[in-house]
């Protein structure tokens, strides 16, 4: 793949950042989603350095609110005429029970909604592009997640930060997989990927300092480097090994099996009619 446009979320920190580097550094435009304009500044910079292609450009909104989506999306749009690949990368975990300012709990709001409103206003570029790919960044995390509980989205049930984070990766997946069928007619692939364990700072983000030093000693210790860890996220936008390849699940840039709850007809369905219905948009 040669000089496409590709937008790649939350890529002011960790595995985000690798990419937009790589593959800005294998001469595509790089659209940069980030949530904070200070750090999506100095990514630019960074990005430019390492690469020293000038093709880059920053937009900044915090995705775990629908409105903020919505108007970064409508901003890209008057911008650009296509989109080749959107890299729906940024992610967050969180330590305690909060609702977004849509009423939704932050962890499936930050990790889920943030994918399919964006994926949704943006839709109109991709089919532009013809052949465009997304790729949505989940992990393996996914496996232990038993099920969805809509509930769970806007009510404060048993909150367990790990299961509310598997939940919402699971429903990357889910996601990935209903998508992957419905964008098939438009030519647009879609998988998703595990990056593996790596060392960033998304553990140390949202509040508990206990949690977020065990994460950061853990991950430094035992984690992929962060140049390790992007390679899949690099693979699935940018190599033509990829053409013609959707609906799958990627770790170390090879497909593999993703959890038996994940393939549930019934579930990928109830997911994406939900999300809908909260939403207040039908998808297509
Ligand atoms: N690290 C791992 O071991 C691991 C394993 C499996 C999957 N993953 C997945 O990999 C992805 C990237 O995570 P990472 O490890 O690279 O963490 P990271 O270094 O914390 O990067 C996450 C990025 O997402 C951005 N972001 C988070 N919430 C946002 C919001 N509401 N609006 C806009 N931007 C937002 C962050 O912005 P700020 O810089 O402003 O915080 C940051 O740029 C996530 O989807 C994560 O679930 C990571």
């Amino acid at each position: 793949m040669k000089n496409k446009t590709i937008l790649i979320t939350g890529a002011s920190s960790g595995l985000g950042l690798q990419a937009a580097k790589e593959l800005s550094g294998q001469g595509h435009e790089i659209i940069l989603l980030c949530r904070n304009q200070e750090k999506g500044n100095a990514a630019v910079s960074d990005i430019q350095s390492f690469s020293g292609n000038n093709k880059i450009h920053l937009y900044t909104a915090d995705l775990s609110v629908h409105a903020s989506v919505a108007e970064v999306a409508g901003k890209i749009k008057k911008d650009f005429t296509k989109l080749d690949v959107l890299l729906n990368n940024a992610g967050a975990v969180f330590d305690e029970f909060k609702l977004s300012a849509d009423g939704l709990e932050m962890t499936i709001a930050n990790n889920h909604f943030n994918y399919f409103w964006l994926t949704h206003y943006l839709l109109d570029l991709l089919k532009n592009a013809g052949n465009a790919r997304i790729v949505n960044v989940a992990s393996d995390s996914h496996y232990k997640a038993k099920n969805i509980d809509i509930e769970s989205f806007t009510q404060k049930k048993k909150y367990f930060v790990l299961s509310a984070y598997e939940q919402s990766k699971l429903a990357n997946v889910l996601f990935t997989y209903s998508l992957a069928e419905k964008l098939q007619p438009f030519g647009i692939m879609v998988n998703a990927l595990h990056p593996g364990f790596v060392y960033t700072p998304i553990g140390s983000k949202n509040g508990n300092a206990f949690f977020g030093m065990v994460w950061n000693t853990a991950s430094k210790l035992f984690g992929k480097k962060v140049e390790d860890g992007a390679q899949s996220h690099i693979y699935l936008a940018g190599s033509e090994e990829v053409n013609g390849i959707t609906g799958k699940y990627f770790h170390n840039c090879k497909a593999k099996p993703s959890s038996a709850i994940s393939y549930d007809q019934r579930l990928q369905d109830l997911l994406w009619k939900e999300s809908e219905r909260i939403s207040g948009f039908p998808f297509l």
